[in-house]
């Protein structure tokens, strides 16, 4: 390709990144339906940007990179802007706008530690001097601009473009962290502060609202950013004060008149917030080198799941105004301050197809077959879709474009469909009524979610029986995943669990690919699982209700398989916390013949029936309801907390007056600190942490 050639192609692509880049801001600021992630978006924008600072010749005051919002004359200030113009078009739908006293700027965004550093640099070249940040959680809700005359709450604003924004005023006004007037240090007349944050929407309270939207056959919000931004966008406001909103302030805005107030930094401003009633989020932090900021955002993403709230990253802002003065602002964004993006936990991709699996009780589960893509750090191609209604509910159709999340360690889910790009041919996806691996007729029982392949010779369960017999909550049996139990079975070598022990060197050298070293291994697993105790084997034969506490349970109160076997339906139900649904089950369950014989066949190559003889775990922390802050050295999170759980110990994720102790470790979270020292409750070093678990600790 000649270089002109090249260049044109650049050109092409840069005025394609623009148009697209408009369509995004369009969906996402005005109507409040983007079609694509905030990820996706976010790199659109860096490759934009990344152009035309190598190809500073294709340079437009109207690139989305120059402006915080849609073009409009700056001069007169009169003209309309994109937003304006969508709001007289559907006057209908939306709020009256209102131009905001000082625009609501974007922020630059990192997604490395080198942006991050670079961004430093940027900042010790403008500067050279010593700079001190302020880490605060971004967090992911929707910006509000809150509007204070001589002290009054008179006007709230979204964010819109940027430079108009909606007035949801009556809406703002409902909700309880937003105090309606403030106390000013002087009495002057015609005063106005301007103080901006982000409304949010706890997650508990999204996950009530999705089930309640859902029972009443309403649109379901596809994350509590959408939920809370649907929320404000009510006309009526006694539906917003339904719904459980949060607010925590992170700027202001304007000031008038200037000598009203005064900072010298960023931290200040927010103290004197706090101190006129507004809560400022508790794990805002001042940290003086970009090593420790790096740190904290490294430490939030890995820690984004203990809080109620979404965040999506972390803005770090530089604290001293004078500094921030000097540092002033690009068209779009300021300077002084960055977003550190975490990866993203959600994706679009393409479902592919609806397919069905049978699971070990016969339940029909729908599942979606994805596009791969990498999202919440790992290569997703399949996500459950749960059952026939949820599917109906969010109307996922083969070929739609799809929302997919997974936080955490939750398996990956379809959240929504992308309705704006869908196919006009898309038909709506039917359960099927067949089991697609027997050919068996699939049951929905009246007033029940879930549908059952009911034919109890249907190989598609007798796999799954298997493979969960052999998985790690059970028998653990290393080697015998669900693929080999699949060539097993198609082979005839397994009908029912107890087949496992009657696998041989023989049966299994005839298989292709299938070593001496991988047979003996396999076997010496299959030898070793016969020593697990009754309540690993009772989880294992897979009883219908019976879970791991029950089994445990029983398996304790009758020590061994044959005494279960032989009780009767009054002999379990009187056992304490085994309900009568429990206690049916397993009668059911052993009275079935062919339960009996595999029992019998289990029996006759040795696997132990008997409980395991470890003494009960002294509960010497019952009664206590534990937060742990920082590491604790030797043990992961959950191991940590696991050992404080198997004590008795209630462990929670945040201080509050029933918090009983608070234990301290490496790099802890200080709002914690303070919020347990200011409400007098007893802290102690993570170095007691095994005397505390051995009860070698007084706690009174
Ligand atoms: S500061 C000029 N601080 O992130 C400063 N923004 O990507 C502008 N956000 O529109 C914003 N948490 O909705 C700031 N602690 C925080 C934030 C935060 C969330 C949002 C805000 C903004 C967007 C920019």
């Amino acid at each position: 390709m000649s270089k002109q050639q090249n260049l044109d192609e650049i050109s092409k692509r840069i005025e394609q990144l623009r148009s697209l880049i408009e369509h995004h801001n369009y969906k996402y600021y005005v109507l409040d339906d983007p079609d694509i992630s905030d990820f996706e978006y976010d790199q659109l924008f860096s490759e934009l940007k990344d152009l035309e600072r190598k190809y500073p010749q294709f340079f437009s005051p109207d690139s989305p990179t120059q402006n915080i919002g849609p073009a409009i004359d700056h001069a007169t200030g009169s003209a309309l802007s994109e937003f304006e113009a969508v709001a007289t078009f559907r006057k209908e739908n939306l709020f009256t706008p209102v131009r905001h006293l000082v625009p609501m700027m974007s922020l630059d965004n990192a997604f490395s530690k080198e942006e991050l550093l670079a961004w430093g640099q940027r900042i010790d070249k403008a500067l050279g001097d010593k700079v001190g940040f302020v880490c605060e959680l971004k967090i992911d809700g929707l910006a509000i601009s809150l509007k204070y005359e001589n002290g009054n709450f008179t006007q709230a604003a979204t964010r819109g473009d940027g430079v108009v924004g909606e007035d949801v005023t009556a809406n703002v006004a409902t909700i309880r962290a937003i105090p309606h007037t403030i106390s000013l240090p002087e009495n002057t007349s015609d005063s106005v502060v301007e103080v901006r944050g982000e409304v949010y929407m706890p997650i508990p309270a999204f996950e009530e609202l999705n089930r309640k939207q859902g029972e009443a056959g309403g649109r379901l919000f596809a994350n509590p950013r959408n939920s809370a931004a649907g929320s404000l966008r009510q006309k009526d406001p006694s539906v917003t004060a339904k719904r459980e909103l949060g607010f925590w302030p992170y700027q202001l805005g304007q000031i008038t008149p200037q000598s009203l107030i005064r900072f010298s930094s960023h931290i200040q401003s927010l103290n004197w917030l706090s101190s006129i009633g507004f809560m400022i989020n508790p794990h805002t932090t001042y940290l003086d080198t970009l090593d420790k900021v790096y740190e904290f955002c490294q430490y939030w993403q890995d820690h984004r799941h203990d809080l109620d709230y979404e965040i999506d990253g972390v803005v770090i802002k530089v604290d001293d105004l004078a500094q921030q003065n000097d540092l002033g602002f690009t068209t779009r964004a300021p300077r002084w301050a960055i977003a550190y993006k975490f990866a993203p936990e959600e994706q679009t991709t393409k479902l592919l197809e609806i397919m069905v699996s049978i699971g070990r009780t016969g339940k029909a589960t729908p599942f979606a077959k994805l596009d791969p893509v990498i999202v919440g750090g790992s290569r997703v191609s399949l996500a459950t879709l749960h059952n026939q209604d949820q599917v109906a509910i969010k109307d996922l159709r083969p070929g739609d474009m799809v929302v997919v999340r997974k936080a955490g360690e939750v398996i990956p889910e379809v959240v929504a469909p992308v309705v704006s790009l869908r196919n006009p041919n898309a038909k709506p996806w039917v359960f099927p009524t067949t089991c697609p691996s027997c050919g068996g007729p699939l049951v929905r029982l009246e007033g029940e979610s879930d549908t059952f392949c009911v034919n109890i010779d249907c190989p598609a369960q007798a796999v799954q029986r298997i493979a969960y017999f052999a998985s790690k909550s059970a028998m653990d049996i290393e080697g015998l995943g669900e693929a080999r139990v699949v060539t097993f079975s198609n082979l005839g070598l397994l009908k029912d669990v107890a087949d496992i022990y009657y696998l041989n060197k023989e049966s299994l050298s005839s298989l292709e690919g299938f070593g001496d070293k991988s047979i003996d291994n396999l076997l010496s697993a299959i030898e070793k699982s016969k020593t697990r105790p009754l309540e690993r084997l009772l989880i294992g034969l897979g009883i219908r209700h019976l879970g791991e506490t029950n089994s445990k349970i029983i398996a304790s109160k009758f020590g061994h398989l044959d005494e279960i076997i032989k009780a009767n339906f009054e002999d379990i139900v009187e056992i304490e916390g085994i309900c009568p649904k429990i206690a049916d089950s397993i009668v059911r369950f052993f009275a079935s013949p062919h339960n009996r014989y595999v029992i019998d066949k289990l029996a006759q190559v040795g696997v132990n029936f008997e409980t395991s003889k470890t003494v009960e775990v002294e509960q010497n922390l019952k009664g206590y309801s534990i937060v742990l802050t920082g590491t604790v050295q030797n043990y992961s999170r959950t191991q940590a907390e696991d050992l404080l759980r198997s004590r008795g110990a209630k462990v929670t994720s945040s201080v509050s007056s029933k918090t009983t102790l608070v234990i301290i470790g490496d790099s802890p979270g200080t709002a914690k600190i303070t919020k347990a020292t200011s409400l007098g409750i007893k802290t102690i070093p993570a170095s007691s942490f095994e005397a505390l678990v051995e009860g070698n600790i007084d706690l009174i």
